[in-house]
């Protein structure tokens, strides 16, 4: 019978749960469940007999790939892939989807209630101030971008983005200011909010110089990756403008120094963006009838590893 691991070091919300085994075990096919695991031999274990596996931010390296001898699709439910080996699954012969879209309203109300909490003073009753007539930047206007900018706009904000792979007139057709470089959307804003996936060209890539261009009091917040962001650089700035604040969802490796800077730097302390039962639902459900898709009928819609 054919076999799909839930492997989520962080579990879905139990409707999604029950959701995925629904349509599982609809298709004739068996649930196998790995949930807040904490050593990676669990993971090897659970996949030496599957023949599909959903994951979340769940690393699937060469090792998982060479001990999941029957495995054919790997579904990352959610937007980023880089959590997975495309050479190596590719080298395997095993496909790889992940599910854009379905987890993005989630992430995007963090995003505003994580701004709200931040110029409200981290609530700590002090005179804070207001999104209203605020210059959002969006970088990359993507799923998460574009309902980071339908939600900003309900806040009265004036929104402006840059996304290399978007041409100007789509984001300009949703209400939104296209501008020409990422160099400018740091010049331009109060807030920079960043939707870039982790690729080999964004690693690192917003550094001192792009968040020292910010105006007096800018804001930066990291939905995305920590891997996004050159850390040490970072620090350095935030050491030398004592204006600028570090909002993120993705504690940086350098937590301890960052949080130095008290009342200007934020954490949660696990990424939580995509964390509803929503989200769970939404990016879980997608990803089992892919699987399911796949395995009856071929479908590879929303493969990353052509
Ligand atoms: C994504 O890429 O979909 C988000 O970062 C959510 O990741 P998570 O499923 O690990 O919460």
């Amino acid at each position: 019978m054919t076999k799909v691991l839930v492997a989520t070091e962080k579990p879905f919300a139990a409707p999604a749960v029950a959701g995925i085994k629904d349509i599982i075990e609809k298709a004739g096919f068996e649930l196998v469940l790995l949930e807040k695991y904490t050593e990676k031999q669990q993971l090897l274990s659970a996949v030496a007999d599957v023949d599909a596996i959903i994951i979340r931010s769940d690393k699937i390296d060469a090792e998982v790939l060479n001990a999941a001898k029957n495995l054919k699709i790997v579904v990352r439910a959610g937007a980023g892939y880089d959590n997975v080996d495309l050479q190596a699954a590719t080298a395997h012969n095993v496909v790889v989807m992940n599910t854009p879209g379905q987890n993005a309203n989630a992430v995007a109300e963090l995003v505003l209630g994580l701004l709200v909490f931040t110029v409200r003073n981290f609530f700590n009753g002090k005179a804070g101030s207001e999104l209203m007539g605020k210059k959002l930047g969006i970088l990359a206007f993507g799923n998460v971008g574009r309902n980071v900018a339908r939600i900003a706009k309900g806040f009265g904000m004036d929104v402006y983005a840059y996304d290399a792979f978007c041409p100007a007139d789509v984001i300009e057709a949703a209400g939104v200011k296209a501008v020409a470089s990422q160099e400018e959307l740091f010049k331009v804003s109060d807030i920079v909010s960043l939707h870039i996936p982790a690729t080999p060209e964004t690693k690192q890539s917003i550094n001192k110089s792009l968040v020292g261009s910010m105006k007096k009091g800018g804001i930066l917040i990291n939905t995305a990756r920590k891997e996004v962001i050159n850390e040490p650089e970072l620090i350095e700035l935030l050491a030398e403008r004592t204006d600028l604040k570090y909002i993120t969802d993705i504690m940086p490796d350098a937590n301890d120094k960052f949080a130095e800077f008290e009342g200007r730097y934020f954490s949660t302390p696990k990424k939580m963006g995509a964390q509803t039962a929503e989200a769970n639902t939404n990016a879980g459900l997608a990803a089992a009838n892919q699987i399911v898709g796949f395995i009856k009928d071929g479908v590879t819609k929303f493969q990353v590893n052509k």
